[in-house]
């Protein structure tokens, strides 16, 4: 069972390896129109240039989020977080980025963008809470069901 302060969820955070990927793309499907399968996951688990962290459930082996970013130098971009449905709003979210951010600053990174479809008022908020800031926006970037696109907002968070 994940262990419990108040309502917030004490996780464990590690690195993830391509071991994960089922795991991931399980956690992934069902927050994505164009879900990540468990191959392109373990692809990008494997590549030398992607940094994941994940979130278990304390003195488990169930996945309940992670964060995946790719890492070029002294840049870096945020591909993708992801939280369990059933445990949103606990604090996982939060806790996974500010793990992530400060692996990636280990790791020389000194500036990490991320891209954002604008009507993700759950995944912007949990940016602007770690100093992420709009630095551009990208129209009709994410095809919808319907027919029509969501824009893409792009922000950046310095670190070190
Ligand atoms: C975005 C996401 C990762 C947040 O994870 P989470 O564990 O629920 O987030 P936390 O509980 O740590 O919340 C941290 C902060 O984010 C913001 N936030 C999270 N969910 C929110 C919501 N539904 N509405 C508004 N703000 C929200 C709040 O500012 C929150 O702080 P607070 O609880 O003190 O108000 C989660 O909603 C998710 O997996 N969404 C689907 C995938 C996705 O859209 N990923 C981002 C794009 S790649």
């Amino acid at each position: 069972m994940p262990s419990f302060f108040g309502r917030k969820l004490v996780p464990s955070i590690r690195p993830l390896d391509p071991e994960w990927a089922a795991d991931c793309a399980r956690l992934h499907a069902p927050s994505f129109g164009h879900p990540w399968s468990e191959y392109e996951f373990e692809r990008l688990l494997a590549a030398d240039n992607t940094v994941a962290d994940g979130a278990l459930e304390a003195g488990g082996r169930r996945l309940l989020g992670f964060v995946l970013s790719r890492n070029a130098g002294e840049e870096a971009e945020i591909l993708t977080v992801v939280v369990d449905v059933a445990t949103r709003r606990r604090g996982l979210g939060r806790a996974l980025v500010g793990t992530h951010l400060a692996r990636l600053a280990g790791l020389g990174v000194k500036a990490l963008f991320l891209e954002v479809e604008e009507e993700n008022r759950a995944a912007i908020a949990l940016y602007a809470g770690y100093d992420f800031r709009e630095v551009g926006r990208r129209q009709g970037y994410y095809p919808k069901a319907s027919g029509e696109a969501a824009s893409a907002v792009v922000m950046r968070r310095d670190l070190g």
